[in-house]
């Protein structure tokens, strides 16, 4: 390596170099040629990739680019269930293990490609019995059980529009999903398990649905056998009752490539969550291309992904992704800490999983309670480590290497999003990688560093990420607000924007440095200052609040909120804990302020915006920078 005397990025250079069979085996086994090859024919490159799927009518052309608009395989039919389940029982994978589930209580249940499509197949005749046709919005509030799965996959294959809400969020935040998509159908359990305790979903179900006209029907899936909640007739259905008598054939709803998939919601800068839509055909190519070639899939693996369905983490590289390429998949309902800190390596040991894939808040939580746990157990399965949802920081990526991979295994730290629905940025299988940065675009994918006006920035200097090409996973539009779609390719010009700083070195590995925005990634999940603001306000003491991240050795960030009272109000203990209670149960547990301060004015521009970056640089103690526009 030449050596790097840029000022910004002063540490020394050092690349881990995994053995060369890694590359020498690897799908993609020759990272710059087949970025070259990307470069020259990008759309040569995406049609090859869609060749290793089915589909039950070719395209007519493979990517049409009207800016900002893409559409990808257009004129195509497909099915992603028939990629993830049909074509597998149809050939050796027949009775291969698809699924290999892991509840809270260490309970295991394990479904074949054969299993699985039935269940499937019969929970979508289900569905449509109850009247589900193609574009209907089926919401899915399930914990982490094989049900949650097959619920997807039978929308998928029904042509329903599935949006996933993830089981630890409250009343309030279900019912805007709910409306927002005007869903007809919602999907739960009786309860969840987290930590041996029960987690009631169906009361937070019927207290949502109070507000949400549109639902016709809930379907519970009854997990407490002893004690089974109610069923009212009039409104709701049991999950295996529904079942019950259809047939185990399921004709798939033949999809246009750019009809919509699911929608997904992500947090916004404003209160209200964007409901990501990704389309049928493109999607089902990236989900497919990246989980073979970052993961480098072999048919012999054993895979899990820690993720929650819940999140796009969970759809595309839990449900979708391996399934496609007929892997065999890792599901746990559990926590890494429940009952005690060796759960997850105790679980890596029983199913001699190769492939790992978790967020850097479980490793940095790994990291304080000692190797002690990891080293109670063989790990020596494993031969890939992968890490997403924030950046993995070159102590944890040093600590993952050592201690869990044993110096041996290749980790893929992808950058990604929501809205790109695929892996966009990692270090490919076999490549030399550099702690703290996640590394290059993937081939496929054209990503900068860049100014305002969409210029790259030199090497070693910050600015915001953005992706210069349309790909074929990307959002089509945010569902029913198409403006806000047009955003993320406007405010850049020429760019997609996607709301991140990050830096690359001369090279052009990326480092993610964080949000550029109002969103505050606490332990993984993306969280809207102004969701938990709102939140805070409509308590009946509050007049105003603002919210920022601070920097956590464990989540990343926390939360802390700055609250003006209204008048006659008095701050108090009690106060803060009626704040507290009321984000808990209106957004969810993990969006809770870790610290409340009460104040008597806030920082705001001119024209009354609240200024968080003035905020947050009085409480680091740092320079807040630019105050031209600070109203005294
Ligand atoms: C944001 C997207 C799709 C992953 C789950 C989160 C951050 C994600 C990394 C990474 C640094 C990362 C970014 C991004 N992020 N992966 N490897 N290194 N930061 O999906 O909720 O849509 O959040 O997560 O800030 O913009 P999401």
């Amino acid at each position: 390596m030449e050596e790097d005397f840029d000022v910004r990025l002063v540490e020394e250079v050092k690349y881990y170099r995994p053995a060369p069979e890694y590359r020498k085996n690897a799908w993609t086994d020759d990272y710059e040629r087949a970025y070259a090859e990307f470069l020259a024919d990008p759309v040569g490159f995406w049609e090859r990739q869609a060749h290793h799927l089915e589909w039950f009518r070719p395209w007519d052309s493979v990517r049409e680019w009207d800016y900002p608009y893409a559409r990808w395989f257009v004129g195509a039919k497909l099915n992603i269930t028939h990629n993830c389940l049909d074509r597998h029982v149809a050939d050796h994978r027949r009775n291969k293990v698809a699924l290999i589930w892991r509840g809270d209580e260490g309970e295991e249940r394990i479904y074949t490609y054969y299993k699985l499509w039935r269940e499937v197949n019969r929970f979508a005749n289900g569905l449509r019995s109850l009247g589900v046709k193609k574009g209907d919005r089926v919401c899915i509030y399930m914990p982490v059980v094989p049900e949650q799965a097959i619920a997807m996959l039978a929308c998928a294959r029904i042509g329903a529009v599935h949006s996933v809400v993830f089981g630890g969020f409250g009343a309030q935040a279900l019912t805007t999903r709910l409306n927002d998509a005007e869903t007809k159908v919602v999907i739960t359990a009786d309860i969840g398990y987290r930590r041996g305790k029960r987690i009631p979903l169906i009361t937070i179900v019927e207290d949502a649905v109070i507000d949400a006209p549109s639902v016709e029907r809930i379907v519970i899936l009854r997990r407490q056998q002893e004690y089974p909640v109610d069923i009212h007739p009039e409104r709701e259905t049991d999950f295996y009752e529904l079942m019950e008598g259809q047939p185990f054939e399921c004709a798939p709803e033949v999809m246009d490539a750019e009809d919509p998939f699911f929608i997904l919601y992500t947090s916004g800068s404003t209160g209200k969550p964007k409901g990501i839509v990704h389309a049928c055909g493109g999607y089902m190519v990236g989900a497919h291309y990246t989980t073979r070639h970052v993961f480098d899939f072999k048919d012999n693996d054993v895979y899990w992904c820690t993720a929650d369905p819940g999140w796009i983490t969970g759809h595309t590289y839990v449900v979708y992704g391996p399934l496609m390429v007929g892997g065999t998949v890792v599901l746990v309902e559990g926590t890494p800490d429940y009952p005690d800190p060796g759960a997850f390596w105790k679980i890596i040991e029983d199913l001699g999983v190769t492939i790992f894939y978790t967020a850097p808040t479980a490793i940095r939580m790994f990291m304080k309670v000692g190797e002690q746990w990891p080293d109670k157990y063989d790990l020596r399965s494993l031969r890939v480590l992968g890490s997403v949802g924030e950046p993995l920081n070159p102590e944890a990526f040093e600590w993952y290497y050592r201690v869990i991979g044993k110096g041996r295994c290749p980790i893929v730290d992808t950058w990604w999003q929501t809205e790109t629905g695929m892996q966009m940025i990692t270090t490919m299988i076999g490549e030399p990688m550099r702690p703290g940065f996640a590394g290059r675009p993937i081939p496929g994918v054209v990503a900068d560093v860049v100014n305002k006006a969409g210029e790259s920035v030199p090497a070693g200097t910050g600015g915001l990420l953005v992706i210069r090409e349309p790909w074929p996973a990307m959002l089509r539009t945010v569902y029913g607000d198409d403006a806000r779609y047009r955003q993320y390719w406007e405010t850049v010009p020429g760019c997609y924007l996607a709301g991140d700083l990050a830096i690359k070195d001369k090279d052009g590995y990326i480092m993610v440095i964080g949000r550029a925005d109002d969103l505050i990634i606490v332990s993984g999940h993306n969280i809207g200052t102004a969701e938990v603001e709102s939140a805070l306000v409509s308590h009946h003491a509050v007049a105003e609040a603002a919210v920022i991240g601070k920097p956590d050795p464990l989540k990343g960030n926390q939360i802390k909120a700055f609250v003006i009272l209204k008048l006659g109000q008095a701050p108090s203990e009690r106060l803060k804990n009626d704040l507290v209670y009321q984000v808990r149960m209106m957004l969810g547990p993990f969006a809770v302020p870790s610290e409340i301060e009460f104040v008597d004015t806030l920082p705001k521009t001119r024209s009354g915006k609240i200024m968080r970056r003035v905020l947050k640089a009085r409480e680091l103690g740092v320079d807040p920078g630019d105050l031209s526009t600070l109203e005294e």
